[in-house]
């Protein structure tokens, strides 16, 4: 009997069901059924999101609550929206803007790790030079479209550290292609250094920087982090 039921139970995919049923105490069968189902369901949702986690390539952050006093929100947002993810229902944009060390990355991850646990979002975080190196390497593989359409189904894409490395001509058109793809369709989380005005150094060509800039602050919002390093203040304190 035992083994039809872990046959059926695998039919019907229900994992947790599978290999733990005969662990569960229950005085009536009814409850039996229920304690069932409700372990199914959320070992189910764990996995998604355990799943969507590992798909995320988030990275480590550190667990200090995240300090708002030297970021500069504009008005049509708030902390509160930032974070609810919000602007990721409305496909609105955030770009990220400050010095080093100032929480950019952190912030971006955060608003990554709720999306995830309470919406089961689908994102992706990728450094700017790690996804343009990709998109670069598909397009010689010819793997550029599966690669675009992999990005077509986020909900949210972060591309972190824009204007630390500038990117080849080709590098700048795929990854124009790619903010285009995303225009009203999804959001973009954007974390840089650089002011619009020098966006030029990372694309190269002025058109090209206009057509980015025109699309991504469309519906975007500028957070302004204006504080000082964290990184640097850590250190100071550890020592
Ligand atoms: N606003 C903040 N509140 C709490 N901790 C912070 C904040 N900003 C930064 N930190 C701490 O400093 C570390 C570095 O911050 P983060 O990596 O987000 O900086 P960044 O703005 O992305 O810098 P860079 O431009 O160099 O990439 C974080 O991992 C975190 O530990
Ligand atoms: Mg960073």
């Amino acid at each position: 009997m035992r083994e039809q039921i872990e046959a059926y139970a695998k039919r019907l995919k229900l994992s947790w069901i599978r290999e733990h049923f005969d662990e569960l105490e229950a005085d009536s069968n009814q409850e039996y059924l229920l304690k069932l189902f409700e372990q199914e369901v959320q070992n189910r949702e764990e996995r998604k999101v355990n799943l969507l986690l590992s798909q995320a390539q988030l990275p480590k952050t550190g667990n200090q609550p995240f300090q708002w006093e030297h970021i500069r929100i504009p008005q049509g947002i708030d902390r509160e929206r930032v974070l609810d993810g919000t602007f990721i229902k409305e496909k609105e944009n955030l770009i990220l803007y400050g010095g080093v060390g100032t929480g950019k990355t952190y912030l971006a991850t955060l608003i990554c790790l709720n999306a995830i646990h309470r919406f089961g979002s689908k994102v992706k975080f990728f450094t700017v030079a790690s996804l343009v190196n990709k998109l670069i390497e598909a397009n010689q593989q010819g793997s550029l479209p599966k690669l675009i359409k992999q990005i077509e189904k986020l909900d949210l894409l972060v591309l972190d550290e824009l204007g630390y490395i500038p990117l080849h001509k080709q590098g700048a058109e795929l990854l124009f292609q790619v903010i285009s793809m995303c225009y009203e369709n999804k959001s973009i989380v954007i974390t840089t250094n650089l002011q619009f005005g020098q966006w030029n150094h990372v694309f190269g060509d002025p058109i090209l920087t206009e057509a980015v800039i025109d699309r991504l602050i469309h519906h975007s919002h500028l957070l302004v982090f204006t504080g000082d390093s964290y990184r640097y203040k850590e250190s100071l304190l550890n020592q």
